[in-house]
């Protein structure tokens, strides 16, 4: 599918198919996109809770109360939900797991040095965030909603209806699985699957603001 025809075709799908489910091997493409999508000195602050069975969904649905219970129905009837998930800190042990991984997939065999320029640039970084600037956890969240915008986009390349769910109680989520304990905390999700026929929003057209309101070319 080309780039401006996917960004045409997705759309926040409002009402799912309850009965379509996503194939294993787009399943598969899905959970590529997530793993990777870029991040910040690659410190990959994420985690993600992905429901696909009626169980799964029900405590997805929990964050769905109260005045969020438009998003209810989207997560109970979409075949696939992820909870995008954000580090609340970074400590030593996975700083140490990245550069682990980075060793484990070849990327220090030219010279040793590079492993730990590698580490220590993240370290720097972390470390303004940290003591100067003073926002760990929104530089983190940050990372995190990069991976959301990198995965409609593949989401939509696949063919795939999706709609991201800011409306959360993300604090019932968090206790729901226990996310504080393992330093993380609930975002936002993203439901996905195959629109239903009723849905209203399919076919409204799309509107953004002009080209001129928003680009500067210089
Ligand atoms: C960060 C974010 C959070 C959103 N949260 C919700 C939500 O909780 N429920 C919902 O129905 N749509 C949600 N949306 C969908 C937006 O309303 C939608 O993307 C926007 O109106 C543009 O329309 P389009 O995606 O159909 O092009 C969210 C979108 C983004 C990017």
């Amino acid at each position: 599918m080309k780039l401006t025809d996917a960004l045409n075709r997705r759309y926040a799908t409002k009402a799912f198919d309850a009965t379509k489910k996503l194939p294993e091997a787009v399943v598969e493409q899905l959970f590529a996109l997530l793993r990777l999508s870029p991040s910040s000195t690659n410190i990959q602050p994420w985690h993600f809770i992905v429901a696909s069975t009626e169980q799964g969904k029900a405590r997805l649905a929990k964050g769905a109360g109260g005045s969020y219970s438009y998003n209810e129905s989207k997560i109970l009837n979409a075949s696939h939900v992820v909870l995008f998930c954000a580090r609340t800190q970074v400590d030593e042990a996975h700083l140490q797991n990245v550069l682990a991984a980075e060793e484990r997939d070849g990327r220090f065999t030219a010279k040793p040095e590079v492993k730990i320029a590698a580490h220590n640039t993240r370290l720097a970084y972390l470390n303004e965030h940290k003591y100067i600037k003073k926002d760990v956890p929104h530089w983190l969240e940050k990372q995190v909603y990069l991976n959301m915008g990198s995965f409609l986009l593949g989401a939509a390349l696949l063919e795939i209806d999706a709609v991201p769910l800011e409306g959360l109680d993300q604090a019932i989520l968090d206790a729901e699985f226990d996310l504080n304990s393992f330093d993380l905390t609930a975002v936002t999700a993203v439901a996905l699957g195959y629109r239903a026929d009723s849905d209203f929003n399919a076919g409204l057209p799309k509107s953004r603001l002009a080209v001129d309101d928003i680009f500067t070319l210089i």
